[in-house]
């Protein structure tokens, strides 16, 4: 299972600054997601607060079952420390994404304090940069099964007879304007 979790105003995607965020709706992201995930076989949790405890209690509460977690923490990523802390405490990737490209835009966003808690960013590619996050995230799990991770959250050693080749997933073309 794959967790997907937005933070502050990103509820109103679609609607808010289109011009930045593109014209996708957070509905249409989670169902691109879901979609992307389940031809690898994985099932997506979706989760949007505008409240950082209610964000930090669900990744918390879904830590058990979760294979990674993509996370667009909105303006979060500048400000919390405590969300920093709560990914750092995870044992699965974690996978950021920015719908706009924050290093161009002001300077108090070019100051992220979740990146350091992640195995990386996808910065600046519109809702696609969700859809890249997914199937990296799905395609790191090398048992299609059971989805291990090792330590450093790379892939398992898989024997080769066990490899099932999936079905190329969808192309996705970005409505992004920013
Ligand atoms: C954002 C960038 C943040 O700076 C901003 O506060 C957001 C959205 C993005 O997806 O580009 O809410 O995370």
């Amino acid at each position: 299972m794959i967790l997907l979790v937005n933070g502050p105003n990103l509820n109103l995607l679609g609607e808010r600054e289109p011009e930045v965020y593109g014209a996708t709706t957070l509905h249409d992201i989670e169902k691109m997601v879901a979609e992307a995930c389940a031809a690898y076989g994985r099932v997506v949790r979706p989760f949007q607060s505008n409240h950082e405890g209610a964000v930090i209690d669900f990744i918390q509460e879904n830590r058990k079952d979760a294979l990674g977690l993509i996370v667009n923490p909105g303006a979060f990523t500048h400000t919390s420390y405590a969300l920093h802390d709560c990914l750092k405490s995870l044992s699965f990737p974690v996978v950021e994404v920015h719908i706009s490209n924050v290093h161009a835009r002001e300077e108090w966003r070019r100051k992220d304090l979740i990146a350091p808690a992640t195995k990386g960013q996808i910065v600046g590619l519109g809702q696609a940069g969700y859809y890249y996050a997914a199937i990296w995230l799905c395609t790191q799990a090398a048992d299609p099964v059971r989805g291990e991770y090792d330590a450093d959250g790379g892939p398992v050693e898989v024997d080769p007879d066990d490899v099932r080749v999936d079905e190329s997933p969808p192309v996705v073309g970005g409505d992004y304007e920013g």
